[in-house]
């Protein structure tokens, strides 16, 4: 079975750094059509084509791959279309704390020296990044991104598509909107809604997002 990386940008070499321990990664796959990644080559690997290549693929024999860029809308997009044709793999870097008790979906990516306590639920397709702290019982939507060195308290609630930006704190028994964005550095103490930008200490709707 061939194992390939959706995506050729940042995220993309992030993942292959840790998945290269486990499975010989085939290529990189250019999902935006991004003329920057034309014959780009990251420490030998190639970027090998993009997603026409993959359906062509496809018919001829099985592949595994985990998508790997930031925008929560489109990887869920590439996500729902390759569910049930593809087998997703997790990425989960070694340095990070994982509790047993832990619920992971499918195509999750973990960074280094995060800590997920117990009772947690990662949905599918879902970033967390690395140094991020997500304590017991929280649930964690798919297709979320979850920032770098971000503190998510027990009992938190994010839905879906949601955005937590870097060094963010979110305290205890919040719920947070589905498709909403809390700006890096914000303090979260009270629910936010769907579909809004929060931002600041303590963390105020800014704007309502299309
Ligand atoms: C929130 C964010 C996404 C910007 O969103 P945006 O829709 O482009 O918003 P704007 O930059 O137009 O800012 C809107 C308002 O929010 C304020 N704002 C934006 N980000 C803020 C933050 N983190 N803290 C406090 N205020 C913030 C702006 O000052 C602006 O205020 P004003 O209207 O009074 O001038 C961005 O600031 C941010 O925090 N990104 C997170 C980056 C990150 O985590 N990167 C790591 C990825 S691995």
């Amino acid at each position: 079975m061939k194992t390939l990386i959706l995506g050729a940008g940042d995220q993309a070499e992030v993942a292959y750094h840790i998945l290269k321990n486990k499975f010989e990664i085939s290529g990189f796959i250019d999902i935006f059509n991004n003329p920057e990644f034309n014959n780009k080559v990251y420490q030998d690997i190639k970027v090998i084509g993009n997603l026409n290549d993959i359906n062509q693929l496809l018919k001829i024999e099985q592949i595994q791959v985990h998508i790997a860029f930031g925008d929560n809308h489109y990887r869920k997009k590439i996500f729902l279309q390759y569910k049930n044709k593809v087998k997703f793999i997790n990425v989960l870097h070694s340095t990070s704390f994982l509790h047993e008790q832990l619920t992971l979906g499918e195509n999750v990516f973990v960074g280094p020296k995060t800590i997920i306590n117990n009772d947690v639920l990662i949905g599918d397709n879902t970033i967390i990044n690395s140094g991020a702290i997500i304590e017991h019982g929280c649930i964690i939507g798919a297709h979320t991104s979850i920032g770098p060195g971000v503190n998510i308290a027990g009992n938190v609630t994010i839905d879906e598509s949601v955005t937590i930006g870097i060094g963010a704190t979110v305290i205890d028994d919040i719920k947070i909107g589905k498709g909403s964005i809390i700006g890096a550095g914000s303090t979260v103490i009270n629910d936010i809604p769907d579909n809004v930008l929060a931002v600041g200490s303590p963390a105020k709707v800014k704007k309502t997002l299309k």
